[in-house]
């Protein structure tokens, strides 16, 4: 049966004794409003390990004081049914207080993947990631933590602050999970109005022209973000940006060389919605 913990110490004894027996652990960092991407890496937990922790938290600290925070969407029982059905045996679920406490005063700050793209447009966003994913993976100490592609310059920010602070465990990136016609799955996407939904599809559809031209013979950047651009205008998307990246230091790329992995990322609003996908480009 699923186990909900609350506090701190609930977590350390909790932790104490899957180690006491000697268990792999995995741990899935989540927000709640659970959808398949998340419980893709939560099998893909059960696969690397022998039990598998999720979290529920809605991180204040990563959150613009002009965004969503307090209409995230949440669905605290639903998501407890999806964990347990995706192998889940424990979820953390804390109150922003437990994270947070009175006197709290340590951030992590991770500076050079955390500087351009979302970084640059969401100011402080990923030091509250950045200090909740240390946070909760000191606390559990897991084996391997699984975290999405759907948010590649996190996951980036993620691996470095593992390797930095010396965490230990692995962090792995799993592949987005997407909706039948490609829109990336999302918590955010229940935002969006059946009419938006249907213009959102411009961000996939152009991140697949993109590919499609480079699979063509196309490198230049320009010629690649300018494909993107393309359905963002024809839909009435607004872009927040569209870049072509090394796809590990996040550095702008003006082409795609051989043999170098790079990434195009899109951010654009639909609507009032923010939205972002990405996808990887040659290597
Ligand atoms: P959240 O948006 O709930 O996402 C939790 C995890 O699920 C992240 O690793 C995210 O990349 C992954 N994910 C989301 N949509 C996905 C999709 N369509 N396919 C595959 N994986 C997907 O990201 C956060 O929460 C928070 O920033 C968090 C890391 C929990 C820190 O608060």
């Amino acid at each position: 049966a699923l186990q909900v913990l609350r506090t701190v110490d609930e977590v350390k004894a909790w932790v104490a004794s899957v180690r006491r027996e000697g268990r792999r652990l995995a741990l899935v960092p989540t927000m709640g409003y659970l959808h398949e991407g998340h419980l893709s890496l939560m099998r893909e937990g059960r696969k690397r390990a022998d039990v598998v922790a999720a979290s529920i938290f809605v991180n204040p600290t990563q959150f613009g004081p002009k965004e969503d925070l307090g209409r995230y969407p949440r669905d605290f029982q639903g998501d407890l049914a999806k964990c347990a059905s995706a192998g889940v045996e424990v979820v953390f679920a804390p109150e922003p207080s437990v994270m947070y406490p009175p006197g709290y005063q340590t951030y992590v700050e991770v500076t050079e993947v955390s500087q351009g793209l979302c970084g640059a447009r969401r100011p402080g966003h990923f030091r509250g990631v950045a200090t909740i994913v240390t946070q909760l993976l000191c606390l559990f100490r897991p084996d391997v933590s699984l975290f999405g592609e759907k948010d590649y310059q996190q996951l980036q920010v993620i691996k470095a602050l593992n390797r930095d602070l010396h965490l230990g465990g692995e962090v792995l990136g799993m592949p987005t999970v997407r909706e039948a016609d490609g829109l990336a799955m999302s918590s955010r996407n229940a935002y969006l109005t059946a009419e938006e939904r249907q213009r959102a599809l411009a961000i996939s559809r152009g991140l697949q022209a993109a590919q499609a031209l480079h699979r063509a013979g196309t490198s230049d950047g320009v010629a690649l973000t300018e494909a993107v651009r393309r359905e963002l205008r024809a839909a009435e998307l607004r872009e927040d940006y569209v870049e072509l990246v090394d796809a590990e230091r996040l550095t702008s790329l003006s082409a795609v060389q051989p043999g170098q992995p790079a990434r195009l990322l899109v951010a654009a609003f639909c609507g009032a919605t923010r939205l972002i996908d990405n996808q990887p480009i040659g290597g």
